[in-house]
């Protein structure tokens, strides 16, 4: 029989490639999205890619007696993946406690029915924002650089949800954890069925990058090419998404087959190359072929100057690497800002 994996916030972004993963592994998936940033198309578009239509509850995780509902549902979940969350840096700063209630509660509603449904592991979606502007000598960072003191409530979240797993699991419930941190995901998928939907004028590089293109946007704002980098510019680790996805089966696999060695085990999931923004953007031009207007402006507010990842022990101890190369992965990006303009969406 398939083991059943329940995921929290699958019908966005990263949740949408990780249940097509799931799906080609053999998991069976139940997927619970309260549509806040996604759509219930994603349902039907993850059926035309892996061709199995996944579970869907439209359901919020603050809301308990719902969660729990769902897991009467659908008994036997053998495990989660929480990806439900917002995410943006600059709403977090204006909206706090939005932030604060979905981003918390909703995990601590996961945690609270894990042993109440008898469902035994998480895996939950960290970030690099914990590690803030690491020091020079622990670039590229591993898990045992310093968490710094986070930038912005959103990041300060991640934080706090990574101490509320650990405080947990101390506390004697019987449930295993991975805590994924991801570097900058970016890219779709190669069938151009799954992307990312950034909601109004995007704040993350790539998105603003592929309507710049298109011709949405007019210009691209290169935040800065005054940092103590090679090139001046920004230096970032940029993941691709279907490989991310990859990572989030191969911790599922991990944690089933009971092959953690602690009950709360910390990833980091990226290539381990730095890229600066300039030179992705030449990435971009030479993959695509496609000219980009952009110019130099300010350095944003916030920004961290440079980090990528060590990703040595999600290679050696989690068996996961990351495969695809920038080229490809920025003409799936490409492909997917193609495929919206042909559905009207953007
Ligand atoms: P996303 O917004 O595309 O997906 C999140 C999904 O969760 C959305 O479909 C949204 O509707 C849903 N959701 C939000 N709150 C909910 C709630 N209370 N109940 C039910 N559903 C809810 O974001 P994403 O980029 O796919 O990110 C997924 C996770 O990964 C988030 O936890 C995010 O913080 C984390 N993460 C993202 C990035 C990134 O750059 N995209 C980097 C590091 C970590
Ligand atoms: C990347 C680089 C910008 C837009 C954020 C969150 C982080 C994580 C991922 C979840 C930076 C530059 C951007 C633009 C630009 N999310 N840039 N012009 O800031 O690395 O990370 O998303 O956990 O927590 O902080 O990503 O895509 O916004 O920026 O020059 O129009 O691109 O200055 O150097 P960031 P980003």
């Amino acid at each position: 029989m398939k083991k059943r994996i329940l995921v929290t916030g699958g019908t966005g972004y990263i949740g949408s490639h990780t249940v097509v993963e799931l799906q080609n592994s053999g998991y069976e998936v139940v997927i619970v999205d309260n549509l806040s940033n996604s759509s219930k198309d994603v349902v039907d578009q993850i059926e035309k890619v892996s061709g199995i239509r996944p579970a869907f509850e439209m359901v919020d995780c603050l809301d308990l007696a719902a969660m729990k509902g769902v897991f009467e549902k659908y008994p036997g979940i053998a495990s989660i993946i929480h990806f439900a969350a917002y995410k943006a840096v600059g709403e977090s700063v204006a909206k706090p406690l939005m932030y604060y209630r979905n981003n918390l509660v909703s995990l601590i509603n996961v945690l609270e029915l894990m042993p109440q449904c008898d469902v035994k592991g998480i895996v939950f979606s960290s970030s690099c924002t914990v590690y803030g502007q690491p020091d020079k000598e622990n670039l590229p960072v591993t898990e045992n650089a310093p968490v710094k003191m986070a930038e912005c409530p959103y990041g300060n979240t991640k934080q706090i949800n990574e101490e509320i797993v650990h405080d947990t699991v101390l506390s004697g419930s019987p449930i295993k954890a991975i805590l994924l941190r991801y570097f900058n995901p970016i890219g779709a998928h190669p069938t151009a069925l799954l992307g990312e939907l950034p909601n109004g004028v995007p704040q993350n590089l790539i998105p603003y990058l592929t309507q710049t293109a298109i011709g949405i946007r007019e210009q691209l704002s290169v935040f800065g090419d005054d940092y103590n980098t090679p090139d001046g510019s920004c230096i970032r680790d940029f993941i691709n998404v279907v490989d991310l996805a990859k990572a989030h089966v191969i911790a599922i696999d991990r944690m089933l087959g009971d092959k953690q060695k602690s009950a709360v085990e910390t990833f980091n999931i990226g290539t381990g190359v730095g890229l600066s923004v300039l030179g992705l953007i030449k990435a971009f031009e030479k993959s695509t072929g496609v000219k980009l207007n952009y110019k130099i402006v300010g350095r944003r507010a916030g920004d961290i100057e440079q980090v990528w990842a060590d990703p040595t022990y999600a290679n050696t101890e989690l068996g996961w690497k990351a495969q695809e190369t920038i080229e490809d992965t920025l003409r799936s990006a490409w492909n997917w800002q193609l495929k919206l303009r042909e559905k009207g969406i953007n």
